[in-house]
């Protein structure tokens, strides 16, 4: 355990680049170890979750590595050519690493092994199971198909035409990297549209990946045995780790930040949209766009929040940001109903009932009602009374939100353990140390 704290310190001031996005750098390992030929990934998230899935794919039979100038190459195997791993696949804490992964073992000829922490091993698999199942794989797993779990790669896969039964990019892309080794078309709908990086990564890569808009949802088609070719790729700054300091500069009176380089595909701006609706002062300076993916630098400046609803619409677009936006909500004036949010419980932990603990912990008024979370805002300027001692359960954004409340709230705020943090967002501490945070390690 390592316990942490964060006090009031004034305004903060200053440019700063948070690391690059988690979803993009686990695809890129994946998709480039199934490319032929080499490639380049500048930016890569090194967060433990990632380098747990670079591991993964060396342990496939792709080369993976970081030269000596902080650039990563993957030399793939191309499209079904992976080799059968010798040990134990572990993706640590990564949701993201080990249901992606299941896809692509599940057509190829070969068994693996997949087991994680203790948080990793708690969250439901069967989502993925039941569509990689359809299409020839065979899983031996714990009750609920939890880690760890076997899975027996087919070497003869059928591609499948899959309706989402839960908004989740994870399953889907679990789908389209399953399909990429079927012969034919592979289709996913989804309901509800979810974040697109496996879309236009398999794009960028070389695929035929088409997208239509149906009534029945957002319709996604994938035709089967690409030749991918390696590629080089620049990983945008992950608007999800972004939303720290964001919050952090909107909450301490007097702050002026710019965080650069931050994506803004817009499957993924669900948080800015919400700030900005709650008065929120966040201005797209420069923008930009590389392998399909937009990025921009973003000016915040200190203001009055004011409280909303956040419609469950909304939630695919922001799912990672409640637990941040929490904190904003809870130094806004006025109430902030976010409802919705059921997906939350099977996250890193159940975040919602640890997003709600935060807050009362620390002196603010929540509640849960069915899966909305409603927050009765105490205003800005040492409103939040804090002082509390916050549980993350292995969940490094309940780490990083409540050390953000502290930047604001009359009295300091502690988490229990701050170790998770380095799975999505290394150098956390010292970034917001930078920026003029009191951040008391
Ligand atoms: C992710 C999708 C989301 C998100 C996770 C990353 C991805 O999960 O919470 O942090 O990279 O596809 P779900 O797809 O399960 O909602």
């Amino acid at each position: 355990m390592q316990p942490f704290m964060s006090g009031t310190a004034g305004a903060l001031a200053g440019n700063a680049r948070v690391p690059g996005d988690k979803s993009i750098s686990h695809r890129a390992l994946m998709v480039g170890a199934l490319a032929v030929g080499e490639s380049e990934i500048h930016g890569l998230l090194e967060g433990e979750d990632v380098l747990r899935s670079a591991a993964a794919m060396r342990a496939l039979g792709a080369e993976a590595w970081r030269d000596d100038k902080g650039v990563w190459r993957v030399i793939g195997r191309g499209v079904g050519g992976l080799i059968e791993p010798a040990d134990v696949l572990d993706l640590g804490n990564a949701g993201t690493g080990a249901r992606l992964l299941m896809g692509v073992v599940a057509t190829h000829r070969l068994t693996a092994f997949f087991t994680g922490d203790a948080s990793l091993r708690r969250r439901p698999m069967a989502r993925v199971v039941t569509p990689l199942s359809e299409m020839g794989a065979v899983f031996t797993a714990r009750e609920g198909y939890r880690l760890p779990l076997a899975v027996q790669g087919t070497g003869d896969p059928l591609p499948i035409r899959y309706r989402l039964p839960v908004p989740s990019a994870q399953v889907k892309s679990a789908i389209l990297l399953a399909g990429l080794n079927a012969p034919g078309e592979t289709t996913v709908i989804e309901p509800e549209p979810t974040r697109d990086h496996t879309e236009l990564m398999l794009r960028h890569f070389g695929a035929e990946v088409r997208v239509a808009a149906e009534p029945e949802g957002r319709v996604v088609t994938l035709v089967g045995e690409p030749e991918l070719t390696g590629r080089r790729i620049e990983v945008p700054a992950d608007p999800s780790s972004a939303a720290f300091p964001m919050v952090a500069a909107l909450i301490a009176p007097g702050s002026d930040v710019i965080l650069t380089g931050v994506m803004t595909n817009p499957l993924r701006t669900g948080l800015i949209a919400t700030l900005r609706e709650m008065g929120a002062d966040i201005e797209a300076l420069e923008t930009r766009t590389d392998a399909g993916e937009a990025m921009a630098d973003l000016r915040i400046r200190a203001g009055a929040l004011r409280g909303v609803e956040v419609p469950a619409l909304r939630a695919p677009a922001m799912i990672d940001e409640y637990p941040v936006l929490a904190v904003a909500a809870a130094c806004a004036q006025g109430t902030t109903v976010m409802r919705g949010l059921k997906e939350l419980r099977v996250k890193e932990s159940d975040r919602l009932a640890a997003t709600a603990d935060m807050l009362r912990a620390n002196g603010v008024e929540v509640e849960i009602v069915g899966d909305d979370l409603i927050v009765h805002g105490k205003g800005q300027g040492d409103g939040v009374p804090g002082g509390g001692v916050v549980a993350t359960h292995m969940d490094h954004r309940i780490a990083m939100s409540a050390l953000v409340m502290g930047v604001a709230s009359a009295r300091p705020v502690t988490v229990d353990d701050a170790a998770f943090i380095a799975t999505s967002f290394p150098g956390f501490a010292d970034l917001m140390r930078g920026l003029g945070a009191d951040f008391v390690g």
